[in-house]
């Protein structure tokens, strides 16, 4: 669809002030579209630079009302808790995960007490930072089982919901589990608790620095690649939002981000339901370090983010959340 062609026509004309260029911007960026994770770790008074992620930090939960006093200050919407449990806590079936005074547990409940609704508070439904094989479900002959692990998904899932929990977000890319999920949440009468699903999750190699940082890459054993996605695919991608639309997800989640703004553009596209983009680890570190080494400007931040708003996401789950919303106040 061309509507008019040189010489009367110039596209340069709307660039040429930046008043102008602000009047035809199509996608903005606001505080309003970020979601910050918090990484948390065990002991009192603890504020530990992860090496892999300059600039990002574990927390212990004491510390988290500073974390959340800023983030509220820098107007962020929601938050999601990811925890680097000790190594002895972790064994074969993930049990931390169902003990309600582990790092995730407590900071709910710290965070719900002291902040009620003022904040959105979002925790991931998974297995692998409980594991002592670093997966996300349970393993039997070397297969990572569906069913079985759905059922422990599901007590995680009411256990997180109990502790205050406002969105649950299932990481673990088994089938069914959405649908499960939901049943099992509106019968214990939490028919209010939104999940948001990490439909299109997939075996990505930009997840590194986030399991150095949950203390799961050293334990990992293979890959996943028998339940998070196939990267050459999209198609399919379309086929896990609808299954998890049809099973009850309020949001859907596309992750990584930048490799796969093509996708977001699909579902986003195709379904007309709120789509979020995480903008993963690796992708962070890549950004963080070419600015700290000179490499590129810190402007490349919000050119990432932008990239996801024009693809059609709703949101982004990204480490630099904090970093950017004291820059757009
Ligand atoms: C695991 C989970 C992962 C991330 C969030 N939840 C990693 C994985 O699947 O191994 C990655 C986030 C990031 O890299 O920033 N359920």
């Amino acid at each position: 669809m061309i509507t008019g062609k040189y010489p009367s026509l110039r596209l340069r004309r709307s660039r040429k002030f930046d008043w102008s260029r602000r009047l035809v911007r199509e996608n903005d960026l606001s505080t309003n579209d970020l979601i910050l994770p918090i990484f948390l770790t065990e002991g009192k008074n603890k504020k530990i630079e992860i090496s892999k992620m300059p600039g990002i930090f574990k927390y212990s939960v004491d510390m988290l009302p500073k974390v959340i006093d800023k983030a509220l200050l820098n107007k962020i919407p929601m938050i999601a808790f990811f925890p680097n449990t000790l190594s002895n806590k972790k064994n074969d079936f993930g049990s931390e995960a169902l003990n309600e005074d582990n790092l995730v547990c407590k900071a709910l409940k710290i965070s719900k007490k002291r902040y009620k609704n003022e904040i959105g508070l979002m925790a991931d439904v998974a297995l692998d930072p409980y594991t002592s094989h670093g997966h996300d479900g349970i393993v039997k002959n070397n297969i990572i089982l569906n069913d079985q692990t759905i059922k422990i998904l599901i007590k995680q899932s009411l256990l997180q919901a109990e502790m205050g929990c406002d969105v649950l977000s299932p990481s673990d890319m088994m089938d069914g589990r959405i649908g499960e999920i939901r049943k099992a949440l509106d019968k214990k009468n939490f028919k209010d608790i939104q999940l948001l699903s990490y439909a299109v999750k997939y075996a990505s190699n930009f997840y590194g620095p986030f399991r150095n940082a949950i203390g799961s890459k050293s334990l990992l054993k293979g890959d996943k690649k028998t339940y998070q996605m196939d990267i050459s695919n999209s198609d399919e991608a379309i086929r896990e939002v609808a299954m998890d639309i049809k099973e009850g997800a309020d949001i859907v989640m596309v992750k990584p981000g930048m490799p796969y703004l093509d996708v977001i553009k699909t579902i986003k596209d195709k379904f007309k339901i709120p789509v979020f983009a995480y903008q993963v680890s690796g992708e962070y570190s890549l950004i963080k370090n070419a600015i700290d080494k000179k490499i590129i400007n810190k402007n490349a931040i919000i050119e990432s983010l932008i990239s996801f708003k024009r693809a059609g996401a709703n949101a982004i789950v990204t480490y630099f959340a904090n970093e950017v919303a004291s820059r757009l106040k």
